[in-house]
C-alpha cells in the first residue's frame, strides 16, 4: 500500500527525530489547547489516531488517562509495542473502523492526520469516530491551515497533496446530526526549525448522544 510504505519510509529515515514529534512549542500547544476541553482523567480513555511516536498521548497517560494508540505505519506500531511492552494497546490501522469497538473512548485525537487523507474519506472517518466515542466524547482534529506558509511552500514530496487541501474544509464533512462543532479556530505556532510562525487549524467535535437524523 503506497501510503503505508511512504510513512514507513519516513519513520525509518527519521527515527525518533520526525519534525512534528520534536518541536517543543508544537507539543506544548497541543497539550495546553486540549487541556481546556478535557475533564479529570480518572477512568477516562483516550485514543490517539494517527499517533506517530505517540508523544501527545504519552503526556495524557502520565497524568492518568488510559491511552490507546493507532497508526498506519508498521514501523511506528512495532516501535510503540517495544516501548510499552503491550501495556498500551497499539493498533495497526488503515481506517478507524479497523478498531472493532463501540462507545469506547472519551477522547479521540487526530493530530496532523486529516490533511494527509483525501477528503473523500473524511466523512467516513468521522462516522467511525462517532461509533468509537462514548457519550459526551470529543474528537480533536488538528492540521496545518491553508494559509500556513510552510505548506504553501511544499512542492514535490509525499506531502504534495497538502497544497491541494487542508483541514479548513472539515466542517463540510461533519454530520451535524452526530457532532456539535465546539471549536473551529487557528493558532500561530513557533517551529524551532523555521524562522516564521506556522498556522495551525483545529477543531473540537462533541458527540451528540442520540444521533439526530
Ligand atoms: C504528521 S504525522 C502526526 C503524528 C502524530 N499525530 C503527532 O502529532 O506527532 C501523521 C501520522 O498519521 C499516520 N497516518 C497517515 N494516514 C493514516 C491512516 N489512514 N490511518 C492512520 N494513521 C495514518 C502516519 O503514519 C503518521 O504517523
Amino acid at each position: 500500500m503506497e501510503e503505508r510504505n511512504a510513512w514507513n519510509q519516513v519513520y525509518l529515515e527519521y527515527g525518533e527525530n520526525v519534525p512534528w514529534a520534536t518541536e517543543p512549542e508544537l507539543n506544548r500547544w497541543y497539550i495546553q489547547t486540549l487541556s481546556k476541553y478535557l475533564t479529570a482523567p480518572k477512568n477516562k480513555t483516550l485514543l490517539d489516531y494517527g499517533c506517530g511516536l505517540g508523544q501527545v498521548a504519552e503526556h495524557f497517560r502520565q497524568i492518568g488517562y488510559q491511552i490507546e494508540l493507532a497508526d498506519l505505519s508498521e514501523v511506528v506500531v512495532k516501535k510503540l509495542n517495544e516501548k510499552y511492552q503491550n501495556k498500551v494497546p497499539v493498533y495497526l490501522v488503515k481506517t478507524p473502523n479497523d478498531i472493532s469497538k463501540e462507545n469506547a473512548y472519551d477522547v479521540i485525537l487526530a493530530i496532523g492526520v486529516f490533511h494527509h487523507l483525501n477528503p473523500d474519506n473524511w466523512a467516513s472517518f468521522l462516522n467511525d469516530f462517532y461509533k468509537l466515542l462514548k457519550k459526551d466524547g470529543i474528537v480533536f482534529v488538528a492540521g496545518w491551515d491553508k494559509a500556513d506558509k510552510e505548506i504553501r511552500n511544499v512542492q514535490k514530496s509525499l506531502f504534495t497533496h497538502l497544497s491541494r487541501w487542508s483541514v479548513n474544509d472539515l466542517p463540510k464533512y461533519v454530520n451535524q446530526g452526530q457532532f456539535e462543532i465546539m471549536a473551529d479556530d487557528t493558532a500561530e505556532i513557533k517551529y524551532n526549525s523555521l524562522s516564521f510562525l506556522r498556522t495551525m487549524h483545529y477543531f473540537v467535535l462533541k458527540k451528540k448522544y442520540e444521533e439526530v437524523k
